[in-house]
């Protein structure tokens, strides 16, 4: 583990904040892969990559939703906080024509992987969820990403008070029938994901989620991130169509609490 210097807050939105430190070993990190970050005398949390920068800094952004997030939210510039990582597999590239779609806090990751694909030529739609307009992450930097490639952004939030009424995925058949894209990027609330998995099996096109399970280890001992046969820290956390088929009867209906124990995925999502 590494001590790193907090060296920039950024408030995104009322729960939402960006820590920036400098890592070296950050620095090679691909959109996808989390770092595990300890908050000094409180717990230790896996957390996506948000971004890397070209001078030396690196960026988490984190929402408040427990005791480790709230005390992160504490936090002061000049803080220190501890880093393991970055872990895990990542966002794999592979054509020129992509749909992301990044339902709350899932658009962390999917950011900068649109700042990465738009290093070479693509077209990209993104779709971006969120349940109001106080909610809405990352709208202002994913456009200026896109500002010098085909595309187009798509907003949806759940009371309606920004973009369209309803949930990221209420398009997603008729985008998925208009157009042939190459990958399906997504990252989100688990019913989100499942939902974009069923349509994009419908559609025969591929797709890569993240995937989030309760971690400790970061590196495949433990065993807490278990679904499936997989580990989401060692086999994940993105997972392609071919392992997410293999974990069709866990994916958005449960996952395990620090004890092991089944907890219900609440599916407000249905197809
Ligand atoms: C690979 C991965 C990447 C993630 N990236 C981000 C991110 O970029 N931004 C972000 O805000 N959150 C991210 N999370 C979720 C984040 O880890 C949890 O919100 C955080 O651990 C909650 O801690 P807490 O003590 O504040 O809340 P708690 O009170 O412990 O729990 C609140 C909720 O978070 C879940 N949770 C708690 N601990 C963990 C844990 N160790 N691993 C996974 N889920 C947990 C609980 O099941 C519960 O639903 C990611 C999770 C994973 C697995
Ligand atoms: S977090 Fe320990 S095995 Fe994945």
């Amino acid at each position: 583990m590494r001590t790193v210097r907090i060296e920039k807050i950024v408030n995104e939105n009322p729960r939402v904040k960006t820590f920036y430190f400098k890592d070296k070993l950050c620095q090679n990190a691909r959109p996808g892969q989390f770092l595990m970050v300890w908050i000094p005398g409180v717990d230790e949390i896996p957390l996506s990559v948000s971004g890397v920068y070209p001078n030396g800094l690196a960026s988490v952004t984190v929402a408040k939703v427990g005791e480790a997030t709230e005390a992160m939210h504490k936090l002061k510039q000049n803080d220190l906080i501890g880093v393991r990582g970055p872990f895990g597999n990542h966002f794999e590239i592979s054509g020129n024509k992509f749909l992301l779609i990044g339902g709350g806090t899932g658009m962390a990751p999917l950011a900068f992987l649109a700042e990465k694909l738009t290093e070479n030529p693509c077209e990209i739609t993104f779709v971006i969820g969120a349940k109001s307009a106080h909610e809405l992450l990352f709208l202002e930097r994913v456009k200026k990403a896109l500002s010098g490639i085909k595309s187009k952004v798509m907003v949806f939030t759940e009371d309606g008070s920004f973009g369209s009424k309803g949930l990221a995925t209420d398009l997603l058949e008729s985008l998925l029938k208009e157009e042939n894209y190459d990958v399906i990027y997504a990252c989100g609330p688990e019913p989100m994901i499942k939902k974009t998995f069923l349509i994009a099996e419908e559609a025969n096109t591929p797709l890569q989620a993240s995937l989030e399970r309760i971690m400790r280890c970061g590196i495949g001992i433990c065993g807490s991130c278990i679904i499936g046969k997989y580990r989401v820290c060692r086999d994940g956390p993105i997972f392609n169509s071919r392992k997410i088929r293999k974990l069709i009867d866990e994916l958005g209906k449960y996952k395990r609490s620090f004890n092991g124990s089944k907890i219900g995925i609440l599916n407000n999502n249905k197809k």
